[in-house]
């Protein structure tokens, strides 16, 4: 490949994410975690306790990427649909309380 199709790559590249506002977190399958989908603090020492995911987790920069979930057989574009309309109270049903039980209210 030239070195010019190589630049315009690159900007391409560079561009899409700012053009679409939004970049995609992917942690990779989480069915290959500890416990699935469900936090545990080996996993999420950065995030371990906290309530307020969406300062670290936009609600547009995850779940978009559908490759883990075909090994898993979630359905995404449901997923999407559950976060969109009870917004971060929907975040425990699927990935627990994050440390947050009941004893350190
Ligand atoms: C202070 C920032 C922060 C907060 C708040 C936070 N997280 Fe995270 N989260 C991270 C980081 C950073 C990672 C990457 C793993 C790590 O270093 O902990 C992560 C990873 C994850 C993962 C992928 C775990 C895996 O198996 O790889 C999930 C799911 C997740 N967070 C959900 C949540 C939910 C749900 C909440 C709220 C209950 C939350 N996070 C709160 C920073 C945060
Ligand atoms: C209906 C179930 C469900 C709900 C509700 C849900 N998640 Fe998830 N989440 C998933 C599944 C399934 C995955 C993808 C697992 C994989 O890739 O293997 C995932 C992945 C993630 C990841 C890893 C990055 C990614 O996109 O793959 C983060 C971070 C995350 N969720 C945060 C949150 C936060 C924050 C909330 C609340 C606003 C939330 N989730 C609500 C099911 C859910």
């Amino acid at each position: 490949m030239s070195r010019q199709a190589l630049i315009l790559l690159g900007f391409i590249g560079i561009l899409v994410p700012f053009a679409y506002g939004y970049q995609c977190q992917d942690y990779g399958a989480l069915i290959g975690s500890p416990d699935g989908v469900r936090l545990t603090q080996e996993e999420h020492p950065s995030g371990w306790r906290r309530q307020d995911c969406i300062i670290c987790h936009p609600i547009r920069n995850i779940h978009c990427d559908d490759e883990g979930a075909f090994l898993t057989g979630w359905d995404m574009e449901w997923v999407r649909g559950v976060v969109e309309s009870r917004g971060e109270k929907s975040c425990s049903i699927c990935h627990g309380d994050n440390g947050a039980g009941p004893s350190i209210q």
